[in-house]
């Protein structure tokens, strides 16, 4: 006889996955940001044909409130009501796109809130609307999935909505912070920028909060990235796999290098070296069907990473159809490959690696010694028939004392700068640098055609030019000198910028 425990009749209900808890523990299943959930819902948009999407975030009146609306085919009823199911899909285990488990869209949007929400429509004005609510869900409200019913949009969504499309509103995101909203959004920009930079490039238009959404190239190769001006590195690797399930099928996989420039962007301060991806960036970004589907330390064997190694970047494009080589994990962060896999790549792509490794290290210790160029040389000789740099020593309230600066150094630098004038100063020491703004329409129209124009003696006449400029804002002593020489250089290089038509 048994006592105690209640024992389970074969009568009473007992599904294959008891739901209360299933859901409480998909919200820990391990989405890597708010970005890489989000990422889930862009792939579905993309699926849906759409070209325009937009991504709200905003603070509720508790929590903060997530939307993506797109212009998609939409979904009639029957769909809706699969799409809000774990593991519903009509598309399971497809090797044409995104998708391919119909976790995507409940998974990631419980990851990060209490309700998630869905309304769609193939109308325009016919809204189908249906949910999935957590608390629900626990307090055994909710048991399946809501028959949908034909609604209006909230009333906050005030964008224009296309004759087709989807809504979904994630509401009670309890996992992001109301305090963090705008720093949430710039690192949405950047990260899906970066997870959807090919659809970007072909056209797929994305905003957050109304900011566009501009393709973000790990490897700083194309020009239409924020930041670029990395060369490739040799030629792609091309290796032709055959297909695990159909051997007389072949696919290809693809390697491709690139290497930053090291002279141009290593004097970059750190803060903006990090928040353009540069520092603590190192790796290999894996595209599977354009989109990015991992970022790391991948098929790069023994070599451990480095710092140097920050400044070669490597990318591996592969199609959906050999996903039982690279095993991407269902929530679309991470790959695990196959020893078969290892094999093939690994051998190639650590050689490479250690030789870009070697490259960068060269390019350092170059740089170390010919930090100035023949020019910056002949002007530090010259230095001399001008009255001495004179510098703050100490300073009390009753009085400054100056002393004079030794020697000088001059060096000149181009790189995109932040601020609006056509160059910038900074001074270490007795060291002098004039950072080219390479956005500026001087770089643009004035400087890099006089360099292109092959004579040595232009190209160190306007150096002198601007080592002269350099020279005389060191001069500034106090402060006040200082800020004046800032705002000056901000307006008249606007001025020139206007001048020249940019
Ligand atoms: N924005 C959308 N537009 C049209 N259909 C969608 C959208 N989002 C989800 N769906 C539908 O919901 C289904 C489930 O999506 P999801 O859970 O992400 O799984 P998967 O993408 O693996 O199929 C999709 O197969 C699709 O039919
Ligand atoms: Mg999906």
């Amino acid at each position: 006889m048994v006592t105690g425990a209640r024992l389970t009749t074969s009568v009473e209900r007992c599904p294959i996955v008891a739901e209360k808890n299933f859901v409480l523990a998909t919200r820990e299943v391990g989405y890597r940001s708010l970005g890489h959930a989000i990422a889930e819902l862009v792939d579905n948009s993309i699926q849906a044909t759409s070209r325009h999407i937009q991504i709200f975030l905003f603070a509720g009146d508790t929590e903060p409130v997530f939307a993506l609306l797109d212009d998609g085919r939409g979904m009639d009823i029957q769909t809706l009501r699969t799409a809000l199911q774990f593991g519903g899909t009509d598309r399971f285990n497809d090797r044409s796109g995104l998708g391919r488990f119909g976790m995507g869209l409940p998974s990631s949007s419980m990851s990060q809130a209490r309700r998630l929400e869905v309304y769609s429509w193939q109308r325009a004005g016919h809204v189908n609307h249906s949910y999935l609510d957590v608390d629900e869900i626990v307090a055994g409200r909710l048991r399946e999935i809501p028959m949908t019913r034909r609604t209006n949009l909230p009333s906050w969504m005030q964008s224009k909505v296309s004759h087709t499309g989807t809504l979904v509103v994630w509401q009670r995101c309890d996992k992001i912070s109301g305090d963090q909203i705008a720093t949430e959004s710039r690192r949405l920009r950047t990260q899906l920028g970066q997870i959807f930079r090919y659809f970007i490039w072909e056209g797929t238009h994305i905003t957050v909060n109304g900011c566009r959404v501009q393709g973000v190239d790990p490897l700083y190769c194309n020009r239409r990235s924020p930041l670029s001006g990395a060369t490739a590195y040799g030629t792609p690797l091309v290796y032709k796999i055959r297909l695990p399930h159909n051997p007389d099928k072949i696919s290809t996989v693809r390697v491709r290098f690139s290497e930053l420039p090291v002279a141009e962007w290593q004097g970059i301060p750190i803060q903006e070296k990090r928040r353009l991806g540069i520092v603590k960036g190192a790796g290999v970004s894996l595209v599977r069907a354009h989109r990015e589907i991992a970022y790391g330390w991948y098929f790069l064997g023994e070599k451990r990473r480095e710092n140097y190694d920050d400044w070669w970047r490597c990318e591996i494009s592969f199609g959906p159809e050999l996903d039982e080589y690279f095993h991407p994990t269902h929530t679309k962060q991470e790959i695990h490959p196959g020893a078969e896999l290892e094999a093939a790549l690994t051998p190639d792509l650590e050689a490479l690696a250690r030789t870009l490794n070697f490259r960068v290290r060269a390019s350092f210790s170059k740089l170390r010694s010919s930090r100035q160029s023949a020019t910056g040389k002949l002007v530090s000789t010259r230095d001399k028939y001008l009255p001495p740099l004179r510098e703050e020593a100490s300073s009390t309230h009753i009085q400054t004392r100056r002393k004079t600066v030794g020697r000088l150094k001059y060096s000149l630098s181009v790189r995109p700068l932040q601020e609006d004038a056509f160059y910038s100063v900074r001074r270490e020491n007795e060291t002098l640098e004039l950072i080219l703004n390479k956005d500026h329409a001087f770089f643009e129209l004035i400087y890099a055609p006089l360099c292109q124009k092959n004579s040595p003696q232009i190209r160190a006449a306007i150096d002198c030019l601007l080592f002269a400029l350099l020279r005389t804002e060191a001069e500034a002593t106090s402060g006040v000198q200082r800020y004046w020489y800032n705002r000056k250089r901000k307006v008249w290089s606007n001025i020139l910028a206007t001048f020249l038509g940019s």
